[in-house]
């Protein structure tokens, strides 16, 4: 089975406040999309990343992915994260046309565990047609009116948090792109469709970075990593590469 990852890395990231766009911003000295294409391919099951870039920054980025020797093709993006997605698509499915599962992943969320990845991909390659991670949700949310005041309070039981990877067999992938609806995930799209999307657990360090505060903890997960990968090569050779796999 030949599975792609496709990276919508397209938007400006106003929200981060830096000058560049947020999958170029740094955090311990690399691109967040560089982390995330390293954490995509370490997973291991991965054939081919497809990332899409602001159309005046596709040769930067090749050169930035490549300078980091990773391999992966780079696309322009589209007007709207959806469109990104489906441009990184058409290509990857001309690239690897016997694609069977699509892995549509967020440049922000550059440190998930491979682990999670994988979860992902056994999802789909064991039948499901579109899998998301979810983590439960810890605080209590609240529906509000246009003036703010409550108007609901769902059963936060009944609640999840979405990541990604998110994975799809390729014709759900396709079918869901064929609407020529937008969405903030994939996901979404599906849903549309009426096709069933199950969840495997995500991961705390699957968090989306899009404030200076979440490029702090960003850092701090980096460090953690880094920390009992040293530690474990010393206690228990060979441990490291487990480590590393799950995120901890
Ligand atoms: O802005 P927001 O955080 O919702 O963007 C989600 C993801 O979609 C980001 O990784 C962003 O780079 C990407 N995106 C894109 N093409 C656009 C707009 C956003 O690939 N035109």
């Amino acid at each position: 089975m030949s599975v792609v990852a496709l990276v919508p890395a397209a938007g400006r990231g106003e929200r981060l406040g830096a000058a560049v766009p947020k999958a170029l911003v740094e955090v311990r000295g690399e691109p967040l999309l560089i982390h995330a294409v390293r954490g995509l391919l370490d997973a291991g099951r991965v054939r081919h990343v497809v990332v899409a870039a602001p159309a005046n920054l596709v040769d930067a980025t090749a050169k930035l992915l490549a300078d980091a020797g990773l391999a992966a093709d780079v696309v322009a993006g589209g007007a709207d994260r959806t469109a990104s997605v489906g441009l990184a698509l058409r290509h990857a499915l001309g690239v690897i046309p016997d694609t069977s599962v699509v892995l549509v992943h967020d440049a922000a969320r550059a440190f998930t565990p491979p682990s999670v990845i994988r979860a992902v991909v056994d999802a789909v390659e064991a039948g499901a047609r579109a899998v998301i991670p979810v983590l439960p949700m810890a605080d209590t949310v609240k529906q509000v009116d246009a003036d703010g005041v409550v108007v609901a309070t769902p059963d936060r039981s009944a609640l999840r948090i979405v990541q990604t990877p998110q994975g799809f067999d390729t014709a759900t992938l396709v079918a869901a792109h064929a609407l020529a609806d937008s969405a903030t995930d994939d996901a979404g799209l599906v849903e549309r469709l009426g096709v069933p999307v199950a969840t495997v657990p995500g991961h705390a360090y699957a968090m989306k970075i899009t404030t200076p505060f979440d490029l702090v903890v960003a850092e701090a997960i980096v460090l953690q990593t880094e920390r009992s990968l040293v530690e474990q090569s010393y206690d228990r050779p060979g441990a490291a590469r487990q480590a590393a796999e799950e995120g901890s």
